[in-house]
């Protein structure tokens, strides 16, 4: 059975879901020999059980059978494919960095930032009637790409190096060929060759500056400096693989996040309206309710520790009513694929949740995970969401789409999703809007 949504569905992909959960919620893959999962309680029970589901295999999900010099270079350990208790070290390495309070403070560099590219495009349009932008590439792509490269300590100018290699990684599919393996293993290396010679600099200039060392506080650095069982630092290859996962984690998805809200207040007006009404008060409900509409994650991956028994709860008919329970047997080794874009969608859980409502109550979401794998970064991403999207609508008036469609079925054919079934977002969102005068 086919695990993953229907391609032409992968920006919307709820049907494909609702019927999942309701028919399927839990389901072999015999051809990609992977689990799917789909209801909300079970994809949080196996997220919560570390000991029994380990994350050794993820973020990315690769196809059956390559190469194992391949697998080991793209799935090397790092804090997002590890089980405790070296999850946990590495971990104690950055999360003080990432709590909101610390998080808070780049609140105003983000402003700046936004500003700046809102600026930009205004000048590009000063001389046209109409004025429009990619929404993507001129604002949701640069925005998160300034601000990690400017934590981490990794240059902007060389953003499109890095833009290329995040196409890469987002262009991997469950099915992708041994070609396109082979070029996703060619990025990882060269960006152990970029982050080598970064990390060296970082060293250098650290020992010629002994005094006050602690003053370079780039991400790379203080990882660096860490210290981790008592005396030791992490080696060369540790420190490379987590700059890899900060600079691309820290980037891919929060575009996705900026673009899909956007996308989604202007296919339901009816919200965009009340949002400018009432923006003190629904920004934040609106990022929350994009990360749980479309989840820009929408799935993460599980090995099984051992054999396990789960068991599924068949729905059917009127009012949902239960009416058998089976036991699913999962064996040691196997691939587990947990939808969160499904469980988001769960009708047990939120109430009418095909449709995006900024005022919704419920904000239950696991669009950053749960349990001790939950995103590292949710803090920035909310922040970056909430800034980007409060900052166009000062700026903006009469957002539309700069295209015509005539239903949802047309406006879906005239957008372009990002083709993989991990991230969803959009690659370009032409959109037409008027500019406001500054107060
Ligand atoms: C809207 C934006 C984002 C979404 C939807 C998202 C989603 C996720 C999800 C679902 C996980 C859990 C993975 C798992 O359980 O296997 C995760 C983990 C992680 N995320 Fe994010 N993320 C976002 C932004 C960021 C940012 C801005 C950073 C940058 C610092 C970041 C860094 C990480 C890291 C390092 C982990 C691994 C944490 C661990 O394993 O302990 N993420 N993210």
């Amino acid at each position: 059975m086919e695990i993953y949504p229907p391609v032409e569905q992968r920006f919307s992909p709820f049907d494909f879901y609702s019927l999942m959960r309701k028919n399927n919620p839990i389901v072999f893959d015999e051809e990609n020999e992977r689990w799917g999962v789909y209801r909300y309680d079970d994809i949080e029970k196996i997220l919560r059980d570390h000991s029994s589901f380990s994350s050794k295999f993820g973020p990315l999900d690769l196809p059956l059978g390559i190469p194992p010099e391949y697998e080991e270079n793209i799935h090397r350990p790092s804090l997002i494919n590890s089980d405790p208790p070296y999850h946990r070290k590495l971990r104690s390495i950055v999360d003080t960095l990432f709590v909101p309070i610390e998080i808070s403070k780049l609140a105003p560099r983000i402003e700046n930032i936004v500003n700046e590219l809102i600026d930009k495009i205004i000048e590009q349009n000063s001389n046209t009637a109409t004025s429009t932008m990619d929404l993507i590439s001129d604002f949701a792509y640069p925005l998160p790409a300034i601000v990690i490269a400017e934590l981490l300590g990794v240059p902007f100018e060389d953003r499109d190096t890095y833009h290329q290699w995040a196409d890469v990684i987002v262009g991997l599919e469950e099915n992708s060929n041994i070609d396109y393996i082979k070029k996703v293993s060619k990025t990882f290396d060269e960006m152990d060759v970029y982050f080598s010679k970064l990390i060296e600099e970082r060293k250098k200039s650290s020992s010629s500056t002994k005094d006050n060392d602690d003053d370079d506080d780039t991400l790379i650095s203080r990882i660096i400096r860490a210290k981790v069982d008592e005396d030791s630092s992490l080696s060369e290859r540790e420190i490379l693989t987590f700059s890899h996962l900060l600079l691309n984690a820290g980037h891919i998805t929060t575009v996705n996040l900026i673009g899909n809200s956007i996308f989604s207040l202007l296919e339901n007006p009816q919200e965009l309206k009340k949002l400018q009404e009432n923006k003190n008060s629904l920004i934040k409900p609106t990022i929350e309710e994009t990360l749980r509409y479309r989840s820009p994650v929408q799935l993460v991956i599980r090995i099984a520790n051992d054999d396990v028994t789960l068991s599924e709860k068949k729905e059917e008919g009127v009012g949902g009513r239960e009416i058998e329970k089976q036991e699913i047997k999962i064996k040691k080794g196997q691939k587990i694929i947990l939808f969160l874009g499904s469980a988001n969608h769960d009708e047990s859980i939120f109430t009418d949740p095909e449709r995006f409502d900024i005022n919704r109550k419920n904000l239950r979401h696991m669009a950053f995970g749960t349990g001790i794998h939950f995103c590292l970064g949710a803090p920035l991403a909310r922040l970056e969401g909430q800034i980007a999207l409060r900052t166009i609508l000062e700026r903006f008036d009469n957002l539309q789409f700069d295209f015509d469609y005539s239903d949802r079925q047309d406006l879906y054919t005239k957008v372009t999703p990002l083709k993989s079934s991990l991230f969803l977002g959009l690659s370009h969102l032409p959109i037409r809007f008027q500019t406001k005068n500054r107060q």
